[in-house]
């Protein structure tokens, strides 16, 4: 079943067309990969799933709800969760306190009043870090980290409040290849309970970890299939070949 549906979403800036009408099916449970050239329009397209801004024209839906219009708080209660390409942890606070912060900042009032004992956020938190191999750094300053530990201190951050989808924005983004490796490694395990939009220019990143990829090519889906439909895909190898 569909967890997310986009349907002729455009975006336009100015004169600029960023997206020309994407149609995008994301099942529960899969990793999907976005990818194409620069300048193709895939942060654009996840700015709109994750509500940063607006379609110009088009639907989105998640799990049978229409949010094209809902505000990015909205999205992030209703299990929607982004890590942009710039990383935003704060380094002046802990690792375990950019945890805690993300706990919090998707709870409403009324849950932060119900509150789950502290005990419970604490192994909440742990539980986090654990998952991305943080938990020895858990009391030093977020900044300390090194920029690898820093993007998977984001994706526990995202992964926090149990999202069902994460969208993720080029995650591998001046890694170095062993870093690369292990937060395919960290990732593939969150499947079960999580399904993923990922923007990668790694395309041996992506396609060891995704089960179906989405191509964008000028604003407009060039391709969508599995990985190995994409793979062997005559249209996509002309646009890698010409232009990447
Ligand atoms: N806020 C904005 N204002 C004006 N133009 C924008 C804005 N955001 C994106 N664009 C333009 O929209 C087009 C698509 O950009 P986008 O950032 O979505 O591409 P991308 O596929 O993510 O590229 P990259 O691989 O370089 O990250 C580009 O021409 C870009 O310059
Ligand atoms: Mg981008």
């Amino acid at each position: 079943m569909a967890l997310l549906e986009t349907r002729g979403v455009t975006k336009t800036f100015g004169a600029l067309q960023a997206l020309g009408g994407v149609d995008l099916t994301v099942r529960a449970g899969t990793f999907h990969g976005l990818i194409g050239p620069n300048g193709s329009g895939k942060s654009t397209l996840l700015k709109a799933l994750a509500g940063a801004h607006f379609p110009t024209t088009g639907s989105i839906t998640f799990d049978g709800r229409d949010i094209t219009t809902a505000l990015p708080y909205e999205r992030s209660r209703a299990g929607l969760s982004l890590k942009f390409q710039i990383t935003a942890v704060l380094p002046e606070l802990s690792v375990y306190d950019n945890v805690l912060l993300a706990l919090q900042a998707n709870r409403s009032m009324w849950s932060l009043v119900r509150s789950q004992s502290r005990q419970a956020m604490h192994s909440n938190i742990m539980k986090s870090l654990d998952q991305f191999r943080l938990s020895p750094r858990a009391d030093d300053l977020a900044g300390e980290l090194s920029h690898g530990e820093q993007q998977w201190l984001e994706i526990a951050m995202a992964l926090a409040p149990k999202p069902r989808l994460l969208l993720l924005d080029e995650p591998t983004g001046g890694m170095s290849p062993e870093e690369r490796r292990v937060t395919g490694e960290l990732l593939l395990p969150i499947k079960a309970e999580c399904a993923l939009v990922i923007v990668e220019h790694d395309l041996d990143f992506i396609k060891h970890i995704c089960d179906h990829l989405t191509v964008l090519d000028q604003g407009k889906v060039l391709d969508d299939g599995t990985v190995e439909e994409i793979e062997n895909s005559k249209k996509v190898q002309e646009v890698y070949t010409s232009r990447v």
